[in-house]
């Protein structure tokens, strides 16, 4: 239940966060409404912590990184076609439901609306949506069953979300039957004295925390209940960005039935070791994921006695878990991770500041962290030119942006 005035200014006043209330009494009704209700929600005990954690260097020298192990997917051998087997079995029983993360917009893209909505510019002009629904669906045939699929929306895209599938009539899929739709959580957005930041509408400025949120949100939103429903034992999670995404993978899914690990995950060799992928690793006995952005020089230059990278397995956003494994990271909160940026807002006196650096902070946990939950990983190396086409950057970026998309997707499925 929402906390009434007096309370939230008591509140805003113990955290000197007093001047969200100071254009209260120029909103309308409905306004007024949402903002009480977005402070009735907000811990600011978090906000601080991770304010005051913005200050503190990261300190990992404590922690031991160590290489993982992997399986080849195409050293496998005779192996190959019995875990092939177990995950074909598995897949046709209906065990396997797929998740999409789609909570991003495509602003580094220069797109204006969710990033699932892009076309790449294929001679089709399918979007990243149509695509990975081609995809899922053509396996799926394979098995004669329907893939659930679930995607994972922010409160940013989902309205537009949905009527993009509305308008493209689910993509042959039947909402709330075998297509869902939950949305992810958010945080407020801070500057750097640690103030909480006020949106142009008025309201608290806040973003989209992370696709960390996902097992959280899978469970509060009732997603969880509904694979239980479906018979489903195993989701496969990636993102929306790839349209080489392959959501049904018998093979990944016949290891972690045999080896009876909780979570899967594929790689691929890193293909110079400045790539911006987060690569699989060991960190005190259990497995990680080291973001790009936190790798020293040294540790991603590193090599073996072959000359491969050490920490050459770089992590795709193509994981699959056990229905059990998501409950259990559900339950878990996971650290978060501070980005600054650009964020436009209004100041004191009521007007819109539109920053031309960054200036604020915001929060994200990474799905990834929750590894560290499980004691085993299986790793598995695919083919880049089979499953990995990423649509990050517009076209000046010359890497994962639409026209190298677009090459592996016309590549792969042959079309030029
Ligand atoms: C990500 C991975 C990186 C991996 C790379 C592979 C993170 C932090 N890092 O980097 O390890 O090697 O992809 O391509 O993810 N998303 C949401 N909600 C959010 C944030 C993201 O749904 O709050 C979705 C996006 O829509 C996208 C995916 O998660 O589908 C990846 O997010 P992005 O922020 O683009 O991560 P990268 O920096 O590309």
């Amino acid at each position: 239940m929402d906390k009434n005035l007096d309370e939230i200014k008591y509140e805003l006043k113990k955290y000197g966060q007093e001047h969200l209330l100071n254009h209260y009494d120029n909103l309308d009704e409905n306004k007024k409404k949402e903002l009480i209700h977005q402070l009735s929600n907000i811990d600011f005990e978090l906000i601080n912590s991770l304010y005051a954690n913005t200050k503190k260097e990261a300190n990992n020298e404590k922690d031991k990184i160590e290489p993982i192990e992997f399986l080849d997917k195409y050293k496998l051998n005779e192996e190959y076609k019995n875990y092939e087997a177990i995950g074909k079995k598995a897949i046709k029983e209906g065990k396997l439901a797929a998740v999409t993360m789609a909570g991003g917009q495509g602003t580094r893209l220069g797109h204006n609306g969710p990033k699932g909505t892009y076309d790449i510019g294929l001679d089709s002009h399918k979007s990243l949506f149509e695509l990975l629904a081609d995809g899922i669906k053509e396996e799926a045939k394979k098995y004669d069953v329907i893939i659930p699929w679930f995607i994972m929306t922010s409160r940013e895209n989902n309205e537009e979300t949905i009527k993009f599938f509305e308008k493209n009539k689910f993509f042959g899929y039947q909402k709330d039957k075998n297509l869902f739709f939950f949305m992810q959580g958010q945080l407020p957005m801070v500057d750097t004295e640690g103030k909480i930041l006020i949106n142009e509408d008025g309201l608290v400025k806040e973003a989209a925390d992370g696709h960390g949120g996902i097992y959280e949100a899978l469970v509060k939103n009732g997603m969880v209940a509904k694979m239980e429903e479906l018979g489903v034992e195993w989701v496969f999670i990636g993102g929306v960005d790839n349209c080489l995404v392959k959501m049904v993978d018998p093979v990944l899914m016949g290891i972690a039935i045999d080896k009876k690990v909780s979570v899967a995950g594929k790689s691929l060799v890193k293909a110079n070791p400045h790539e911006k992928v987060g690569v699989f690793c060991k960190k005190n006995g259990k497995p990680y994921v080291i973001e790009y952005s936190e790798i020293t020089d040294e540790m991603a230059e590193a090599t073996d006695e072959n000359g491969e990278l050490l920490y050459g397995e770089s992590h795709i956003l193509c994981n699959l878990f056990s229905l059990d494994a998501i409950k259990r990271m559900g339950a878990n909160p996971l650290p978060y991770h501070s980005a600054y940026k650009k964020a436009k807002y209004i100041d004191r006196d009521g007007n819109l500041v539109v920053p031309d650096s960054p200036n604020a902070y915001k929060f994200e946990a990474f799905l990834f962290d929750a590894f560290g939950a499980v004691d085993d990983l299986a790793v598995l190396r695919v083919r880049r030119e089979e499953e990995f086409a990423p649509v990050k950057n517009a076209d000046s970026a010359g890497v994962d942006c639409p026209s190298t998309a677009r090459k592996l997707y016309e590549d792969f499925y042959k079309l030029k």
